[in-house]
């Protein structure tokens, strides 16, 4: 079974694409097949974390949206590339190129689009885990990322207009009867030592908080330059998502348990 995953946040730049590079190479480590869909059509960046070049990227996920290649012209396997032990790791890169970007932002997704990749990608790779990084805000194409998928994973800084937005986020989201869960991003290292820190903003934002990862100096530094948790493996911010990874293994069997039973 494939389970699909978004992550999302109400504002820019609290650290979607740096998590799902990082917690997708978790998910391989511990022996999971994973792809990592460029959704952020309009800003992507996966790509550079990645350090994925538009020559190895010779086919986009815009060029498989309006049929230019196939599927497996734009899936790129990065196992080999950034020497993963264990797992799969395959990347579906977004286009960089601006008429490209215009055309997607002018005709958006149709309403499939993100389980028929899904279902694409586990009937070719046997993938276990699709996760889209998405723009931040609840636009059409977002929502639709935020439907479609079985979890949906809410970055938020500790900023007051985060955890607002993050309210108003989930209270969208429960009305199209959908629960995201909460990761914490970036909080001030002061803050994220207290233990009551999750159950306290999940009192504030109205869900539930699964992780909460400080701001290090170090991942900042790093610049992007290719994906942390590969480079600095012992670094206290990588064991934190180490620990997510494993959460949401346990979360994502659990709830893919309930969307069965749904289903059936
Ligand atoms: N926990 C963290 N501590 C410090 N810097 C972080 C952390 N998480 C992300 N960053 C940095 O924040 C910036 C924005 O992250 P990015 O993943 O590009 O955000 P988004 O995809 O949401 O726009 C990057 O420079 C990244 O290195
Ligand atoms: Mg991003």
């Amino acid at each position: 079974m494939v389970t699909s995953l978004v992550i999302h946040s109400y504002r820019g730049g609290t650290g979607k694409s740096t998590t799902t590079a990082n917690l997708s190479v978790l998910l391989a480590a511990l022996g999971k097949n994973v792809a990592t869909i460029d959704m952020d059509i309009t800003s992507p960046g996966l790509h550079v974390i990645y350090n994925v070049s538009s020559q190895i990227m010779k086919y986009t996920l815009n060029d498989y949206i309006y049929g230019k290649c196939a599927i497996e012209d734009a899936v790129i396997d990065l196992t080999q590339y950034l020497k993963l032990p264990r797992g799969k790791l395959y990347f579906l890169g977004s286009s960089m190129r601006p008429e490209d970007i215009v055309k997607v932002i002018r005709e958006g997704y149709s309403e499939g689009f993100f389980r028929h990749i899904a279902k694409s990608l586990k009937e070719i790779y046997d993938m276990e885990y699709v996760i889209f990084d998405t723009h931040p805000g609840l636009n059409e194409d977002t929502l639709l990322a935020v439907m479609s998928s079985d979890v949906s994973l809410l970055l938020s800084r500790m900023d007051k207009q985060d955890l607002y937005g993050s309210y108003i986020t989930t209270q969208i989201l429960k009305k199209f009867g959908r629960i995201s869960y909460v990761i914490l991003n970036m909080v001030p290292p002061h803050l994220a030592d207290n233990v009551d820190l999750p159950s306290e903003v999940s009192g504030i934002i109205d869900a539930t908080v699964i992780g909460v990862l400080p701001f290090y100096e170090e991942v900042l530094a790093h610049r992007s330059k290719g994906v942390f948790c590969i480079h600095h493996p012992k670094h206290p911010y990588s064991s934190k998502m180490l620990a997510l990874a494993k959460k949401l293994i346990e979360l994502t069997t659990t709830e893919r348990a309930t969307i069965d039973l749904i289903r059936r």
